[in-house]
């Protein structure tokens, strides 16, 4: 386990503090809501029967399930996360070939080569070094393995996110200034910077892709901007600003009127953006 020299015991206290709660409680409708662009990421990961696959910041296990599926008996799955509560999750639900750490993946001390395959789903997005964690992971990964990530693109591509925190703001004031590539959801925003970052740490043959994709809502706009608002970014002005019971319907509705042109029959289905990054190592 990491310490304050890696400079993640923020990020590490985070993923195991009230948050994780949202995470257990959600995940399913997490899951259902990314299933699309699981889908990009699995396509791009190209996962085959019998290959050593790492799911790092793998949290409750969604994208280590569909990896065990597609690398079958034959293969093994290895989620690693800094989060004691989403890791038992992850452990309770896992098949016979999925086996959980709990470790950094900046510093956690990989079998040398031992992996065909490194791959996550927004769990690389918060390293205080990332070259340095992007070179460890490489050190896991076998000559010829492939890496392949995926990270969300900006708010403004990603309404899901970027409409509830921008209700917020208008009614609690914006959220403290922070560097846009510090630590966080949005860290890897900027392909060319995750690009850079990639072939710093050693990586060959990087390309970072922005794909479309959607997100699924919820049955109503409703619930869907409730839901919303209570994950994410907007969820943490929230709970720093403690608005009344009030501005918080008031954003919620909202919300709700900016989404309300998305509703479908079988729900809301929100645009979505992403960045899918694949790489090799030497
Ligand atoms: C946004 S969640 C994504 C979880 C999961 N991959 C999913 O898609 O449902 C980010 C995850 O990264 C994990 N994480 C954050 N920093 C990490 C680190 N340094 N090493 C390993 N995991 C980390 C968190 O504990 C959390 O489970």
């Amino acid at each position: 386990m990491s310490d304050a020299t890696t400079g993640n015991a923020d990020q590490i206290a985070y993923w195991n503090g009230e948050t994780t709660q949202k995470w257990l409680g959600n995940r399913e409708i997490l899951d259902r809501q990314m299933a699309r662009l699981t889908e990009l990421l699995l396509a791009a990961a190209a996962p085959q029967v019998g290959e050593h696959a790492i799911d790092i910041g793998c949290g409750t296990g969604a994208l280590s399930r569909h990896l065990a599926a597609a690398v079958g008996p034959e293969g093994e799955v290895l989620g690693l996360d800094v989060s004691t509560p989403l890791l038992a999750e992850a452990t309770r639900r896992a098949p016979a070939n999925v086996r959980h750490l709990e470790g950094d993946a900046q510093v956690h001390d990989f079998q040398a080569g031992a992996f065909d395959l490194a791959t996550s789903r927004f769990g690389i997005m918060f390293f205080a070094d990332p070259t340095a964690a992007f070179a460890n992971i490489r050190a896991g990964v076998r000559a010829g393995g492939r890496l392949a990530i995926a990270c969300w693109a900006p708010l403004a591509d990603n309404p899901w996110f970027g409409v509830p925190l921008a209700v917020a703001a208008r009614h609690l004031g914006p959220p403290p200034p922070r560097p846009p590539r510090a630590p966080g959801p949005l860290a890897f925003q900027e392909p060319d910077y995750l690009a850079d970052v990639l072939k710093a740490a050693g990586w060959r043959d990087v390309a970072v892709v922005r794909e479309a994709t959607t997100m699924q809502g919820r049955q109503t706009v409703q619930a869907t901007a409730e839901f919303a608002t209570m994950m994410g970014p907007a969820s943490n002005l929230l709970r720093e600003r403690q608005p009344s019971a009030e501005t918080r319907a008031k954003i919620v509705a909202e919300v709700a009127e900016a989404f309300g042109a998305d509703a479908r029959g079988d729900g809301v289905i929100l645009p979505a953006m992403v960045n899918i990054a694949t790489a090799c190592n030497d």
